[in-house]
């Protein structure tokens, strides 16, 4: 089968993954209509394309609070890998390496944090974290992680409980009993309710900040609002996103949220966005509304599905070529 675009390797995963994988990974809230609006929505927006610019040397290179990228897509954290591919999250690490792109690591993996940094040393990794009601927990996480070398601490705003997706509540989603939550073992199984804190407010990211030298990146903002207090808060960078259309079902597609966000942040601290990235036009269409990078969340999981670290470096190069060849023909 040729892989051409992301498309292929969805429909790849779909064909071959269990289903409560697929499902699970598909998933979005309620009935789906945030989910399915974050794609929607690139196709309303249009360029104003440019000609006879000459656009035959380009760069697309970029940088995220001052390293350097090879291009601006990294990897949106999502849990459980290893349902995607046996290596689970040391194979993203090498792919993003390979690609040179930052990967984000969610709280969720099934490798350690030390597993994931053995696997591509040197390569640029942000961890995500989701505040654990045991705070100590939390704070081991992240000093482990910036121990070994993590450059970012990505907290994520928009989960004090988990949305309601129907097709994971129909299947009885769970681990299959050989994966665990690798960086949360022991700290997971005493608790009968959700182990994540739904009382986290603004304060907690002084309390972050106290913890660690790394810069903070807050991912969940979909509001001028919100941004506006990220700022006043000191973090260093925001995530627009909406987890995928996995949490709030009726919320904004992120490509339409971005705009009054870079409106508010006047570029005080850099704005990236997830959610629905699927074609390099639409980078390109997140870059020209004032994103500095974009994530690709779901696409991952699709390219570790087919090839494990080859298949994600596949997804990659594709967006990669396309997004070249659009910002080219937009002049
Ligand atoms: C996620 N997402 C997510 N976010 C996060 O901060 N921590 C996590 O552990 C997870 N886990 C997770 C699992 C799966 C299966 C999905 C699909 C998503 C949200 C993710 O970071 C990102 O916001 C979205 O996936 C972006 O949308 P696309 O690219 O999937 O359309």
């Amino acid at each position: 089968m040729a892989m051409v675009c992301l498309s292929d390797f969805e429909a790849y995963a779909k064909k071959y993954l269990p289903k409560i994988a697929w499902d699970f990974f598909a998933a979005g809230a309620d009935d789906c209509s945030t989910r399915d609006e974050n794609i929607l929505a690139y196709k309303r927006i249009r360029f104003r394309p440019r000609m006879l610019r000459d656009v035959s040397v380009m760069d697309i290179r970029t940088k995220l609070l001052g390293t350097e990228i090879s291009f601006p897509v990294g990897i949106a954290p999502t849990g459980f890998h290893q349902l995607a591919w046996p290596d689970g999250e040391k194979s993203t690490a090498r792919a993003a390496k390979a690609m040179n792109t930052c990967y984000i690591a969610s709280t969720y993996s099934t490798c350690t944090l030390e597993e994931i940094s053995a696997a591509a040393p040197g390569g640029l990794r942000w961890f995500q974290l989701y505040i654990h009601r045991n705070r100590a927990v939390s704070q081991q996480l992240v000093q482990r992680a910036e121990a070994l070398g993590f450059q970012g601490l990505v907290l994520t705003a928009d989960l004090p409980y988990t949305g309601k997706r129907r097709d994971d509540v129909r299947n009885g989603f769970r681990l299959p009993p050989h994966m665990t939550l690798k960086n949360l073992e022991g700290a997971f199984e005493v608790c009968k309710m959700s182990p994540l804190d739904p009382s986290v407010t603004w304060n907690d990211i002084y309390w972050l900040r106290s913890l660690t030298h790394l810069p903070i990146i807050i991912k969940g903002i979909l509001t001028k609002e919100d941004a506006e207090l990220a700022v006043r808060h000191g973090v260093q960078g925001i995530i627009v996103s909406n987890h995928g259309g996995r949490q709030l079902d009726g919320g904004p597609a992120t490509i339409d949220a971005l705009v009054e966000v870079v409106e508010a942040v006047q570029g005080r601290v850099e704005v990236y966005l997830d959610g629905g990235i699927r074609k390099g036009s639409d980078v390109l269409k997140a870059l020209a509304l004032g994103a500095k990078c974009v994530f690709i969340g779901r696409p991952a999981l699709w390219g570790l599905a087919y090839k494990g670290e080859e298949g994600l470096q596949d997804v990659l190069r594709i967006l990669q070529d396309e997004f070249r060849l659009s910002m080219a023909l937009a002049g």
